[in-house]
């Protein structure tokens, strides 16, 4: 999709859809009101008729209207003019996006010049509009065969002009990292809903290599399961090897101009292709849904794509830990003790309890690129759903700083994250008769504990966890899959940290 900027005057412009915006009451926008003139007062008309009130998600297209080139007009209600917030923002972005997606419209033209977001920049609504937009745009229909194809209409929108009253080289950029935000979760959206038997760690491999083929400053370097063995990553091998499926470590190396002396960011991802359980079974109900068990490591390809595509100045290392986690004869059981990469060893007493298993061998591998910080990102606990439902991931860290930059990515994109604490005190859950911990945490604090044991692994750097068990997917209707979360707030975050 094409995002450009206008600042000609509003009528006559030649396009599939010109989108005008009024408030409570009927009460026209200023470009809306020009547009109201030339058309003989078409809106003014329309919206009495249709006793119309100006609430947020209340919209009318008219096709053709008089006295203009566009071939459709679409007028949508935006609440208060003086309390448009990010929240109501949002929801006219998706209004319009709707809309847009329900007509044959290719290019559209959005006045967004009279609208001002509280205590938010024009850059900002730049952004979220384009990405909006474009997220909208995003349908799954990889595996529908050609005939059902044709009725899932993929939306036919391509171009996109926002016009508003001046021109800066900031707005385009805005307008860039929006849609640059948008492929990124797109992508981690088609690896999320793309099934296990198709999703498994070696197509991980080959995405990876693929990005590296596509972009200027990504390379790539995989870890097979012999290796990872081999090296005494005991605790991946534990949850990989009841699986035909052999496990990954893959690490996808990002450097942008003038990074050579830059410590990586590092993005660790749980990529557990299917989460049967393992031997501690899980119930089949709903079972279908662990194929997302590798959403963390969708968001990192995602963040991956999304940098390279804007050529960040930054030097990011994604990483991925790809395996899956079934029951067989080889599989590891309940009680058995392993040793971990960092040399501490891990009674397994929950086979279930397998996302930091693989995610704490990955964390000491790390270790040896001296990263300026760490951050994973994992559908680690079902608990965490519990605590913060589907609208925020959840946050733990060793380090403020990190924690207070993410949550700020968050709030900036709408992809939000709130804070869990890491006491100690939540340690002692972890204790283990035989081994030097246990891999869970019994009762309470699920996600805690969880993030208690992986930090076990990163004291040498700052990290970061976010568990996104509760929003890397929806699972009602047809709304049914993986939403790309957090792409844009680990993006929004690298972004602030290059100085972009
Ligand atoms: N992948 C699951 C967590 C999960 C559950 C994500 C539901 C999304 C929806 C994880 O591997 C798991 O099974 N966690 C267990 C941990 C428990 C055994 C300590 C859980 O949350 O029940
Ligand atoms: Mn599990
Ligand atoms: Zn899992």
């Amino acid at each position: 999709m094409k995002f450009s900027i206008s600042t000609s005057q509003m009528p006559n412009i030649k396009t599939d859809c010109l989108v005008v915006l009024y408030f409570l009451k009927g009460k026209l926008s200023a470009s809306a009101a020009v547009v109201d003139k030339q058309t003989q007062g078409l809106l003014t008309q329309t919206l009495k008729q249709e006793q119309a009130q100006g609430k947020v998600e209340e919209c009318y297209l008219l096709h053709q209207p008089r006295g203009l080139a566009a071939k459709r007009l679409l007028l949508v209600g935006c609440g208060d003019l003086k309390q448009l917030n990010e929240r109501t923002y949002k929801k006219i972005i998706n209004t319009i996006a709707r809309a847009l997606d329900k007509t044959a419209a290719c290019s559209a033209h959005i006045s967004l010049v009279d609208v001002e977001v509280q205590h938010r920049s024009r850059e900002w609504s730049l952004q979220l509009g384009a990405e909006g937009l474009y997220a909208q745009t995003y349908c799954y229909d990889s595996f529908k065969s050609s005939v059902d194809k044709s009725k899932s209409k993929a939306s036919k929108l391509n171009a996109v002009c926002f016009h508003i009253d001046k021109s800066k080289k900031t707005f385009t950029k805005a307008l860039e990292i929006g849609k640059a935000m948008a492929e990124g979760t797109a992508l981690a959206k088609d690896l999320g809903n793309a099934p296990a038997n198709v999703c498994h760690p070696a197509y991980l491999v080959q995405q990876a290599r693929s990005l590296a083929k596509v972009y200027r400053g990504l390379t790539c370097k995989v870890l097979d399961e012999k290796e990872l063995k081999a090296m005494g990553a005991g605790a991946f091998v534990a949850v990989s090897q009841g699986s035909d499926q052999p496990g990954k470590l893959i690490l996808m190396q990002y450097r942008g101009a003038g990074t050579a002396k830059q410590a990586p960011y590092v993005l660790v991802g749980k990529g557990i292709t299917f989460d049967t359980g393992g031997i501690s079974l899980k119930p089949s109900a709903a079972m279908d849904e662990m194929k997302y068990d590798m959403c963390g490591a969708a968001a990192v390809f995602g963040v991956m794509k999304a940098i390279a595509e804007l050529q960040l100045p930054i030097h990011v290392l994604g990483v991925v830990a790809a395996a899956e986690n079934m029951p067989s004869a080889r599989a590891t059981r309940p009680g058995d003790i392993v040793k971990t990469l960092s040399k501490q060893t891990v009674e397994i007493l929950n086979t279930d309890a397998e996302g930091r298993l693989v995610l704490c061998d990955a964390l000491t591998y790390i270790e040896r690129y001296k990263p300026k910080c760490v951050i994973d990102i994992a559908t680690l606990t079902g608990a965490c759903i519990v605590a913060l439902g589907h609208h925020a991931s959840g946050l733990l860290s060793n380090h403020q700083p990190l924690a207070d930059a993410l949550l700020k990515a968050g709030q900036d994109t709408l992809d939000r994250a709130w804070q869990l604490p890491l006491w100690e005190e939540y340690e002692a859950q972890l204790d283990s008769p035989f081994a030097d911990m246990s891999n869970i945490g019994g009762k309470g604090a699920g996600t805690i504990t969880a993030a208690s044991f992986l930090s076990k692994f990163a004291k040498s750097y700052k990290w970061a966890h976010l568990d996104i068990a509760g929003t890397a997917w929806q699972s009602k209707g047809l709304q049914k899959g993986a939403t790309g979360r957090p792409v844009s707030l680990l993006t929004q975050y690298l972004i602030h940290q290059a100085k972009y």
